[in-house]
């Protein structure tokens, strides 16, 4: 069972996203829960406050750290074993590397910082991990806790119908994906692949590997560099050959 704890200000932002799709099936399955928790319900003042100004000045405001303690103790209610994230742009930035790290915890609360961001205190003695989803700045972290939950929940065994369909998938091995082609076999004059078609599975493979390559370098030639970010399995290049215009 994977749970999410999402904490927000907005909590109306995540009212439709689980409600359809895979993480809708997990959810009916009783393989996922998802519980969203408004910030505001911490808070011990008449008007609900969140935020207050930044100690030395500036611009903007700061979340309060009381607020979101008191929301993640409440989340924790008790257990040790949650993985608590704070979601900023100044975090470790997220890919499928760590997606597949993250996927080793099964309980999570995910803490979404508005306004110039939350107390820095909140992310130095209560968090985990700060993740960043992208080089880009987001109003908030509730975009980036939609993108967590999506790509750490299709990890998890049996969140995927179909486990080859993940292992296939761009960035699994290091590379993009193979193009995919269905019916019709001939679109506008657009036709699919032979090699597709001619149902010897070993040609198929071999195009397909070749495609992956192929796309990978013509598109993210940084996923091929060895900096160390991907370490799956990468075939080796020599399998590379030039096969006209569809292969
Ligand atoms: N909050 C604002 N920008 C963000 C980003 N790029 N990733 C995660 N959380 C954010």
């Amino acid at each position: 069972m994977l749970s999410f704890k999402i904490l927000s200000i907005f909590p109306k932002y995540f009212v439709s996203p689980f409600m359809d799709g895979l993480i809708k099936d997990a959810i009916d399955r009783s393989d996922l829960t998802i519980d969203v928790m408004d910030i505001r319900d911490f808070t011990d003042d008449k008007h609900k406050t969140v935020d207050d100004t930044p100690y030395g000045g500036g611009p903007g405001m700061v979340m309060k750290p009381g607020p979101i303690v008191s929301a993640i103790r409440h989340a924790k209610s008790g257990e040790d074993d949650y993985r608590v994230i704070v979601f900023s742009p100044r975090g470790r930035k997220f890919d499928q590397k760590a997606a597949k790290a993250c996927a080793a915890y099964r309980k999570f609360i995910l803490v979404c910082g508005r306004y110039e961001g939350i107390d820095e205190r909140v992310t130095r003695f209560y968090a985990d991990e700060e993740i960043s989803i992208g080089d880009y700045v987001l109003s908030g972290g509730e975009p980036a806790a939609l993108v967590f939950i999506e790509t750490v929940a299709r990890l998890a065994p049996g969140f995927v119908g179909n486990s080859q369909s993940v292992i296939d998938e761009s960035y699994e091995n290091g590379l993009l994906e193979y193009p995919q082609y269905t019916k019709p076999r001939d679109f506008e004059g657009h036709a699919v692949p032979e090699v597709l078609l001619s149902g010897n599975h070993k040609d198929i493979q071999e195009w397909r590997s070749r495609q992956a390559w192929e796309l990978t370098s013509q598109k993210r030639p940084d996923l091929l560099a060895s900096s160390g970010t991907y370490t799956g399995d990468v075939p080796a290049r020599s399998d590379k050959k030039s096969g006209g215009k569809n292969g």
